[in-house]
């Protein structure tokens, strides 16, 4: 497995390689965990050299302490990148990435970028579509991988590359979860232990709800959510919405042939979780 911190060195590497082989490539932001695993896998299954980006993006955090404290494990990281058989490692500095600039450029994404998690966090889609387009003209990949649970992200990014015409394929990978169903997230680590045994909440929630949706009335699945977390001590519910899979627009009524998930955010302590559902 070969290192690279210099975009130059890195994209010279990459052009012999790119003469015989499809290149796949997973950006992240490091603190790796099975999630990233299963990502690589698929990128080890569906192309033919794999390359994983490890870059906290200071553009997309709306908030500057969670930047802070966001979790930075590069040498285990690379461990585990190395055992798993990934081809390359980029692992820039915000210097060669943005140099002494340190900004977004502004993105319409049709809408999308409006929806919970940009009504939430303020510029965060800005700052993912800044990172992501700079990463794809670096790396310059054939195929892409990106993880359901950032379900808004994934049809961002797909979004992004249609309207910017990026010759890369986005495959989207299902949510990978610990074994009693919390969706893994690097912020995962950051819980405390009363928190971590509380989490588990947040899925069992959405399999319910789920269920529901099977009968009720979107209202009465949006009000048993809210009731259920009004109960819960230890997790307060930022959103949960169930909106149209394509346009990620609230529901208001279920129509027939369309495509619906459950989305949710939730605080449990300091810490804020997302998750979905397709329901
Ligand atoms: O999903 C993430 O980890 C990040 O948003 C990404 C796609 C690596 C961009 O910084």
């Amino acid at each position: 497995m070969v290192v690279f911190q210099n975009i130059a060195k890195l994209q010279s590497h990459l052009s012999l390689i790119k003469k015989s082989k499809k290149v796949g490539f997973i950006p992240t932001m490091g603190a790796l965990h099975e999630g990233h695993m299963s990502l690589i896998e698929k990128g080890k299954e569906k192309s033919d050299y794999v390359v994983v980006s490890i870059f906290v993006n200071p553009t997309q955090f709306d908030n500057p302490e969670d930047l802070v404290k966001y979790p930075r494990t590069l040498e285990n990281d690379l461990k585990m990148l190395e055992a798993i058989g990934c081809d390359a490692v980029f692992t820039p500095s915000s210097n060669e990435i943005y140099g002494s600039n340190i900004d977004a450029q502004t993105f319409h994404f049709d809408g999308l970028e409006h929806q919970m998690e940009g009504a939430f966090r303020d510029g965060h889609f800005d700052g993912v579509g800044t990172i992501v387009k700079k990463l794809f003209e670096i790396v310059k990949p054939n195929v892409a991988f990106f993880g359901e649970k950032d379900f808004q992200q994934l049809q961002i990014i797909k979004k992004l590359v249609e309207k910017h015409e990026i010759p890369v394929k986005i495959v989207g990978c299902k949510i990978h979860r610990e074994e009693d169903g919390l969706a893994m997230s690097s912020r995962n680590t950051r819980l405390t232990p009363e928190h971590r045994k509380e989490a588990p909440f947040i899925y069992k929630t959405l399999k319910k709800a789920k269920k529901r949706f099977k009968k009720e009335s979107i209202d009465d699945v949006l009000n048993w959510v809210v009731k259920r977390f009004e109960k819960n001590q230890l997790l307060e519910l930022e959103y949960f919405t169930i909106a149209d899979e394509k346009t990620l627009k609230s529901a208001k009524e279920k129509v027939k042939g369309e495509k619906y998930r459950g989305f949710i955010a939730v605080f449990a302590g300091e810490i804020r979780l997302i998750d979905n559902i397709k329901l």
